[in-house]
């Protein structure tokens, strides 16, 4: 029953977007030589067949994507093809319409035609195709009405599809502007891939500008120094030394940091969702997992991706308290997200020099948000959303 009352629906959506559809059209039409009020037209025709497009996609279970590869242009065969289903719309949408509609009256009417016939002046209740004028033959056409009845649950599905049908053989896209659409896509995934390394790049040059330059810089004068005092006072500069070989291993270890940081091993070799798993398995909390990333990203992405996460679960642990991580991770096409949430005490403040300013500022490289929620009380979450296409 829910599904007749929804083709009825549709039936009768139909009808009225059918009613626009032509003066829609007409308007474009006498538009096309005005240029800005002709766009303005072709933009709003786009809206409402795309609008045609979500329907027919519902109803026949497929997708019906958009043709259009760029801004509204008169010359282009969508822009006709968008036209000319508009006015097609007209008559198919107001037929659609008026055989569901009038189908399910019918029934209606078989079904009380009794209650009604005493009522109708003479020569207008005709529910069928002979007029009912007696209670007898009003008794009769009742049996009548299961028949209709069943004709009215059927008969809008099938004319909603044929309507569908027809509006995807001219508002589907033609395979060269398929090929046209998806050109552009990669031609734009491409361009992110570049500036997501270029980014990635500058980070790391800062980072070995911010860190081991400086203190091999500082290293290098105390050992000038060191050289210098080594004739008159020997344990001064005996001392000296061995701090520049203290130096000389932190800075070792801030450059093995760095190293590990720019792309962890795991995470070439197993990508990301393998690369968290190991983290989540080393934890001294528990931590439930939910990923979902098909395929591979651009090692710049995921390794924003995985440090979003080590952050979050380090965090988590040294901070929270918290007897449970849960960590959502998923790649739509479109956009990587990465969600951690724990259930400690909340209270998370991204200050300077700290863990989750690190990753803001990694991220804002990528055109990427994070937000941190951490109410004190808990829970926390960190949220991490970078548009990269795989
Ligand atoms: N999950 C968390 N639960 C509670 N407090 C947190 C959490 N994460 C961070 N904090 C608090 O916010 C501060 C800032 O975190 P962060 O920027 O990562 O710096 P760091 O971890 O280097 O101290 C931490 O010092 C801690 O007090
Ligand atoms: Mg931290």
């Amino acid at each position: 029953m829910n599904r007749a009352w929804r083709d009825l629906l549709r039936a009768v959506g139909a009808g009225f977007a059918g009613l626009a559809g032509l003066p829609l059209a007409f308007g474009t039409v006498v538009s096309l030589p005005i240029c800005p009020v002709a766009l303005a037209m072709i933009r709003l025709d786009r809206r409402v067949a795309d609008w045609h497009r979500r329907r027919a996609s519902e109803i026949l279970g497929t997708p019906v994507p958009s043709p259009y590869s760029g801004p509204p242009r008169r010359d282009e065969a969508a822009t006709w093809r968008d036209l000319a289903w508009l006015v097609a719309s007209f008559p198919l949408g107001i037929a659609g319409a008026a055989i569901a509609g009038g189908l399910w009256i019918g029934a209606l009417e078989c079904l009380f035609a009794p209650l009604i016939e005493p009522f109708a002046p003479p020569g207008v209740f005709t529910p069928l195709i002979y007029e009912v004028d007696s209670q007898p033959v009003a008794w009769l056409t009742v049996l009548a009405a299961p028949i209709v009845g069943l004709a009215a649950v059927t008969v809008p599905g099938l004319v909603n599809r044929l309507r569908a049908r027809l509006a995807t053989a001219l508002l589907a896209p033609t395979e060269a502007e398929r090929l046209r659409i998806r050109v552009g896509r990669l031609a734009a995934s491409r361009e992110i891939v570049v500036d997501s390394s270029a980014a990635e790049l500058r980070r790391i040059e800062r980072d070995l500008h911010d860190g081991p330059q400086v203190r091999l810089v500082s290293l290098a004068m105390q050992l000038g120094i060191a050289e210098d005092l080594l004739d008159d006072d020997p344990a001064l500069a005996r001392k000296m030394v061995v701090d520049a070989k203290g130096s000389a291993g932190e800075v070792l270890g801030e450059l093995r940091d760095l190293v590990r940081g720019i792309h962890p091993p795991v995470l070439a070799d197993r990508g990301l969702p393998g690369a968290v798993e190991a983290l989540a398995l080393n934890s001294a909390i528990p931590v439930t997992l939910d990923l979902n990333v098909p395929g591979r990203l651009s090692p710049a992405i995921e390794s924003a991706g995985y440090f979003v996460f080590a952050e979050a679960l380090t965090n988590a642990i040294k901070h929270s308290g918290a007897t449970l991580v849960t960590a959502t991770i998923t790649h739509d096409g479109s956009t990587l997200v990465v969600s951690v949430a724990d259930n400690g005490r909340g209270g998370a403040e991204p200050g300077a020099g700290g863990g989750l300013r690190g990753i803001e500022r990694r991220l804002s490289a990528f055109d990427g948000r994070v937000t941190v929620s951490s109410p004190v009380g808990g829970p926390t979450v960190v949220h991490m959303e970078v548009p990269c296409v795989s």
